[in-house]
């Protein structure tokens, strides 16, 4: 397992449509357990494999209690989705950046597991925004562009403001 490294902002590979995984073979396996350690390491709670560069259709995803832990999904899918939720969002690659979204309140996602097993989920609430983020992903698309206009807030000013406090 190891750590890679996290894909942000202009990176081009961060808008580009990833292609289905076609076996979930060893190589596959250690892709997925290293987007968990990186996903770890950044105190994320989801990533896509595009986001460490690899233009795959898999996700990674850990809401603890709410996920039932960890989620490894390979080319996963929405199948149904319903209602609509107002969401605060933020994302590993845009690590300075929140924005409110809206989401569909319930979201039914169709996958395989990491054996390459067959697994469907429904996610409410803060998962169903998950699932559609991370999806998202795997299609180049990036929940900035989803923003509510005007409620982009960019934390960068602050985190260096609280830096040259700890001096
Ligand atoms: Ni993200």
């Amino acid at each position: 397992m190891a750590i890679r490294v996290i894909r942000t902002e202009e990176d081009p590979v961060l808008r580009k449509i990833s292609k289905p995984v076609k076996e979930v073979t060893p190589k596959i396996i250690t892709l997925i357990d290293d987007m968990l350690d990186t996903m770890y390491e950044a105190m994320g709670v989801g990533l896509a494999a595009p986001q460490v560069g690899i233009l795959k259709r898999l996700v990674v995803i850990d809401m603890g209690e709410l996920s039932n832990g960890v989620l490894k999904l390979v080319n996963p899918e929405i199948i149904d989705q319903e209602g609509e939720q107002l969401c605060e969002e933020g994302c590993l690659s845009f690590p300075d950046r929140w924005a409110q979204t809206r989401r569909p309140n319930r979201v039914t996602v169709k996958a395989l597991d990491e054996n390459g097993n067959p697994v469907t989920l429904t996610g409410e609430g803060d998962l169903a925004k998950c699932f559609c983020h991370e999806l998202d992903h795997l299609d180049g698309i990036v929940f900035l562009d989803k923003a509510v206009p005007g409620s982009v807030v960019n934390t960068a000013g602050v985190r260096r403001a609280q830096n040259r406090r700890r001096r």
